[in-house]
This record gives C-alpha cells, sequence and structure tokens, in this order.
C-alpha cells in the first residue's frame, strides 16, 4: 500500500532514547508531499512522493489530497469497560454536588459497579467493541483499557477478559490494566483492610496467572486508597510481574506521585494536586506525568495539574482522555489537546508530543509506535488542518478523514 498526501507530513521522528521532556516536547519534524510505503504492519519507506512512486508499485494507492498526515494517536488512560451512563451525576455537579459529595453517598465508581456486575461478558465485550469505533474514528488507534467496574475477582476478571476479546475481535488496540483497587465495594465499606487482602491474595495472581493484564494501578486519592494502602497494592502487583501506573494526586495532595517514583511506575497520572516534591522525584525517577485535562474540565475543578511547570521541570509529559462514564466521557484525544494547550499554557507541539511518543512511552510501545518512521507500525491518520498548530486550534468536530491501523483502511 502507499499512501500520498500533498499536506502537512508529522513524523514525528527526530532519534530520542526515552520520551521527550523540556524543550525537546517542541520538536516537530514536518515535511510536505511526501507518500509512504507499508508493507504488511509496517512502515517501509517514507520520502518524496515521486520518489517512493519511482522505487516502488502497488495496486492499492491511497491519495489523501491535502490532509494533514501523522501517527495514529495513543491514548494511555481510558476505562472503557462499563454498562451505564451518568448523566444523571453530571446533571448533580452542575447543579453543586461535588464529585467527592456524590462518591460519597454511594453514587460515582460505586454506582457503576452495580450496573457492571449485572452484565455479562459478551454484553460488556460487544460495548466495548461499540467504544472502540468511537476511538479509531477519532483518529486513536491504540488504547490502555482499565477494568475497575467490577471490585470481585469475577467481576474484574469479566472486565478483562472483555478487553482481551474486544481487543482479538476489533482493529483497535487495546492494552489491558488491572484497577482492583478503583474503590472500596459497597460489601467492604465497614472492612477495607479485607479489600485490600482480597487484592494482593487472589485478584492480583489470579488477573497475573491468566495473563489478563500488563498493568496494574491503583486510584490513590485522600477519599479513596491511602499512600501506604497502594504501596502495598502495588508491590504485591509488582511481584507478579505486572508494571505499575498510578491515579495520583488528583483531588488532594496525598504523596501519590512520590510513591510514583519510589516504585518505578511508568506513569503517574492526574497530579492535579502535585507538590513540588513530586515533580522533582518523578523527573529524578523518570516517570512519566500523564494528565487528563479532560477531567479537571468535566469535573470543573478550580486546581489543575501544574502541566506547564511540569514540563518545564523537565518531566515527560503524556495527555490521555480518562474516557469513562463518570469524571471525563469523551474519546478525542484532539479535544483533551484543546483543554491542555488552554489550562496548561502549552504549545500544539507539545500536546502532539504527549499524545504519540510520550504516550507510547508509557505503555513500553516506543520502539513500536508513535512515530512515523521505517520500521514502525502502519498506524496513521489524515486530517483536515493546514498544519499543525490548528490541530487543538479547532475543536468539538472531528478532523479525522482518513484512518489505516496496522496496513489496513480502517475508517
Ligand atoms: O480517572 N479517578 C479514578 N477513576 C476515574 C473516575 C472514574 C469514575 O468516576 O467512574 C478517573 O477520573
Ligand atoms: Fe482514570
Amino acid at each position: 500500500m502507499i499512501v500520498k498526501s500533498q499536506g502537512i507530513w508529522l513524523t514525528l521522528a527526530q532519534d530520542s532514547e526515552g520520551p521527550r521532556c523540556g524543550a525537546a516536547m517542541n520538536d516537530l519534524s514536518e515535511a510536505k508531499g511526501q507518500a509512504l510505503a507499508i508493507q504488511g504492519d509496517r512502515i517501509i519507506d517514507i520520502r518524496a512522493a515521486e520518489e517512493i512512486f519511482s522505487l516502488y508499485e502497488s495496486d492499492q494507492i491511497l491519495d489523501w489530497g491535502n490532509c494533514l498526515v501523522m501517527p495514529g494517536l495513543i491514548d494511555p488512560h481510558t476505562h472503557p469497560v462499563f454498562l451505564a451512563t451518568r448523566e444523571d451525576e453530571f446533571e448533580m455537579r452542575n447543579l453543586g454536588k461535588s464529585y467527592v459529595e456524590i462518591a460519597l453517598a454511594g453514587g460515582g465508581i460505586r454506582s457503576s459497579v452495580r450496573s457492571l456486575r449485572s452484565a455479562t461478558e459478551d454484553q460488556l465485550t460487544d460495548l466495548v467493541k461499540e467504544r472502540a469505533d468511537g476511538f479509531l474514528a477519532l483518529g486513536t488507534t491504540t488504547i490502555e483499557a482499565k477494568s475497575g467496574y467490577g471490585l470481585s475477582t469475577a467481576d474484574e476478571i469479566k472486565s478483562l477478559r472483555a478487553i482481551h476479546k474486544a481487543n482479538a475481535e476489533h482493529a483497535l488496540d487495546f492494552h489491558p490494566t488491572f484497577l482492583g483497587a478503583h474503590e472500596i465495594p459497597d460489601e467492604y465499606r465497614d472492612n477495607r483492610e479485607a479489600y485490600i487482602q482480597l487484592l494482593i491474595d487472589e485478584m492480583i495472581p489470579a488477573v497475573a496467572k491468566e495473563n489478563l493484564a500488563r498493568f496494574c494501578d491503583v486510584f490513590c486519592e485522600e477519599h479513596v486508597f491511602t499512600v501506604e494502602e497502594s504501596r502495598r497494592i502495588l508491590a504485591a502487583a509488582k511481584n507478579h510481574g505486572l508494571q505499575i501506573r498510578i491515579h495520583a494526586d488528583e483531588i488532594e495532595s496525598t504523596g501519590g506521585a512520590e510513591l510514583a517514583a519510589e516504585i518505578g511506575a511508568l506513569s503517574a497520572d492526574h497530579l492535579g494536586a502535585i507538590s513540588e516534591q513530586g515533580i522533582k522525584d518523578m523527573r529524578d525517577a523518570g516517570v512519566v506525568a500523564t494528565l487528563l485535562p479532560g477531567t479537571s474540565f468535566f469535573l470543573n475543578l478550580a486546581k489543575r495539574a501544574p502541566g506547564r511547570k511540569i514540563i518545564d521541570s523537565g518531566v515527560a509529559m503524556a495527555l490521555a482522555t480518562d474516557y469513562n462514564p463518570g469524571s471525563c466521557h469523551t474519546q478525542s484525544l484532539f479535544m483533551i489537546m484543546t483543554i491542555a494547550c488552554i489550562h496548561y499554557g502549552i504549545t500544539a507541539a507539545e500536546a502532539l508530543t504527549a499524545v504519540t511518543v510520550n504516550a507510547a512511552h508509557t505503555l513500553g510501545l516506543a520502539h513500536d509506535r508513535g512515530q512515523l518512521k521505517v520500521g514502525m507500525r502502519s498506524d496513521l491518520i489524515g486530517i483536515d488542518a493546514p498544519n499543525a498548530r490548528f490541530l487543538p486550534y479547532q475543536f468539538g468536530s472531528n478532523p479525522v478523514r482518513h484512518v489505516v491501523k496496522d496496513g489496513r483502511v480502517v475508517s
């Protein structure tokens, strides 16, 4: 297959070890009038269109006109396995209740748990596949996908199996995370220690034994799991070969970022209330900050992650949707880039680096995707935009016109 476009090509291909931080987040490599040759699921060449056409023959030539071409987007933090939506809570918040108040009254994550438990694995698989269509149509070709609305061994396994089935049956790539430590379920509210013990003694070993997740995550937050509890859960996960990501310091600063550094997490996420020490520790340990500006926007939180400061301190930043039924109900990384630019004071180039190269790093996939480069996976998108700065500047509509995933036209 050959793809050509007269428009801008964002290859994001300067070589660098590790995730991009500081000034390197602003380095975009742009070219014009390129074409790209694909064999199977790999990019085999990329150069001026006329050269590609003199070197390769193909019976499948895609002419993307004046579209801007870039690597498929990577969303490194999503919660796509849920049954019921929670638009009632959105309205309650808009009329004055807070996210934490709703959660402590039994709504929030616990209401999603009650509904997910009534769903079958097949029902969840179908829902996840429908949601996967949504991601692909918005230019996202790889997602990290968490469980976390089951909170019993059987319901967490059911959720992770639904992710695996969707992954096998759908073009979108899923990288599963076990998030049994998302909340204390109703039946353990009076005995949280027993739930933590269940996570450590039964759930994590069961997930690892069936190879159901690559990562383990914990919601480390004042009203959910303490730093000490999170440390125990994540240590057990590490012992079972899972890699670590953490929901850290979203609403209150409790030392989640520091814990991410201490434990060698791939990523610490949210960070709305991160401390000075947390920023330093993450930089020194090389933990990527995955910021979720859609969530602080959707919850209308006054406290937002200090995105500009995080980049200027030398911490690599990624961006994600946090797609979930409660705190952020969007699948659009374009919308997320717009909010990030406005609320963090960052450039289009920084936002683009955050949803490609750096997002790939948090998933241990940077050798394979996140750039248009020979040898990388043939995941690419064509966007109706004249230049890179236009991408976060447009918002509220879908600018994606073409999607190729693993060398196949999917959207
Ligand atoms: O990342 N913070 C924890 N989990 C989700 C919220 C999930 C929910 O409200 O259902 C988040 O914001
Ligand atoms: Fe989340």
